[in-house]
């Protein structure tokens, strides 16, 4: 049983969903109704061909406590009734935690997709999620070396799978698609012309959840001398109104959020991306576009090396030149060798699932 419930993990989903579909074994998905609006969701789901949710907890939002809270009341009937041989949980959003923590404490065993991942940031709420999650799981499935690190500082090692990254999967298999339609494909539709731009997007709460904060970002990328397609999560819309920042502004132009082969096709139409997501950090360097993370820190340090992805904690430090030169960067001519896998890891996490399962003879 897959618990998913934002838009990540659709994408990561897709690619094991997809593995699942290759076998005999019977894959239940449950959608917790976290990311509700059908941008971050339903188009996800037909634009990557994923099967209907099972069941649907439409649970919505609400504060951390609350969200995580109701996930998890609303998930226990359902995996009693199921009782699946693996629940198996992605990421690190509330619906990650609920999900382990509903599957731990009915005894059923619970794997977690994307591992080991740490931004050693304990204000972030991604951060207690995936912390949490790990411990609370019976098997580890990592997506890089550098995740198998952190598990086994944490004592974690015995239940650690190196799988690589399912999103590689999805990533590749879609970038080739969009390559193939490249004839047919229109520059992005917030943009008048074909011509060279940014692509951006903004969404964690410690970027858009202070004032002073958001209208800063807001101005560095409004500042730009190359237009900026921003795909506005609902988040930054609806804390933009709030503060009364103006978002269409300067040379940003806004987009809602994006399918996920126009982001690829967006990407890889762009000469670099801006963003503070952890899978656009990762979807830039394999479509070898230059990235500029908003944050003081990645869980993705791998993006870093050669200099394709820089962190920049805030635009405002370096002033406004080394800004320009930081996001206007040429490609690094660096090799960034696979340090996310081969894009065949969702196979290998249903092999893991396998393995691992219990009373199997591989224990
Ligand atoms: C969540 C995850 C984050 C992940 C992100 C991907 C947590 C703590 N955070 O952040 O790890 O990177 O998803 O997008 O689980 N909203 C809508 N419509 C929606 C969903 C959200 O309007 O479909 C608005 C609501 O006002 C809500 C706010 O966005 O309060 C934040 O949503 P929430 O699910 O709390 O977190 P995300 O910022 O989406």
């Amino acid at each position: 049983m897959s618990v998913v419930g934002a838009r990540p993990q659709f994408v990561k989903l897709a690619a094991v969903a997809a593995a699942f579909g290759n076998t005999e074994h019977h894959h239940t998905i449950v959608h917790t109704g976290q990311h509700y609006d059908a941008d971050l969701s339903d188009v996800f789901f037909t634009g990557l061909s994923i099967p209907e949710p099972h069941v649907h907890l439409s649970i919505g939002s609400g504060t951390h406590g609350v969200q995580t809270g109701t996930i998890l009341a609303a998930l226990d009937p359902v995996i009693a009734a199921a009782r699946p041989e693996w629940v198996l949980v992605y990421g690190d959003t509330n619906s990650t935690l609920a999900g382990a923590l509903s599957a731990a404490k009915q005894h059923i065993p619970v794997a977690h997709l994307e591992a080991g991942l740490r931004s050693f940031n304990r204000r972030m709420p991604e951060e207690h999620n995936r912390v949490l999650t790990d411990h609370a799981a019976d098997l580890l499935l990592a997506p890089t070396e550098e995740a198998v690190h952190h598990l086994a500082a944490e004592g974690l090692a015995d239940r650690v799978v190196l799988t690589g990254d399912v999103m590689v999967d999805v990533c590749l298999r879609i970038r080739d698609k969009v390559l193939r339609d490249k004839a047919t494909a229109a520059p992005p539709a917030a943009l008048n012309a074909q011509e060279p731009y940014l692509f951006a997007t903004l969404h964690r709460a410690e970027n858009t959840d202070h004032p002073d904060r958001l209208a800063a970002l807001v101005d560095a990328l409004a500042g730009l001398p190359v237009p900026v397609v921003l795909a506005a999560h609902p988040r930054l819309l609806a804390r933009a109104e709030d503060f009364g920042i103006k978002l269409d502004n300067g040379s940003l132009h806004i987009s809602r959020p994006l399918p996920y082969a126009e982001l690829i096709r967006t990407v890889l139409g762009s000469r670099g991306v801006i963003t503070d997501s952890g899978g656009l950090q990762k979807e830039a360097f394999l479509l070898e576009r230059v990235c500029t993370t908003l944050r003081t820190e990645t869980e993705w340090p791998e993006t870093l090396r050669g200099g394709w992805n820089t962190l920049v904690p805030d635009p405002r430090e370096p002033g406004s030149q080394a800004w320009l030169d930081t996001v206007l960067r040429p490609a690094p001519r660096s090799s960034r060798g696979m340090p996310y896998g081969d894009g065949k890891a969702a196979p290998r996490v249903v092999r893991a699932l396998e393995d691992h399962a219990r009373g199997s003879q591989a224990r």
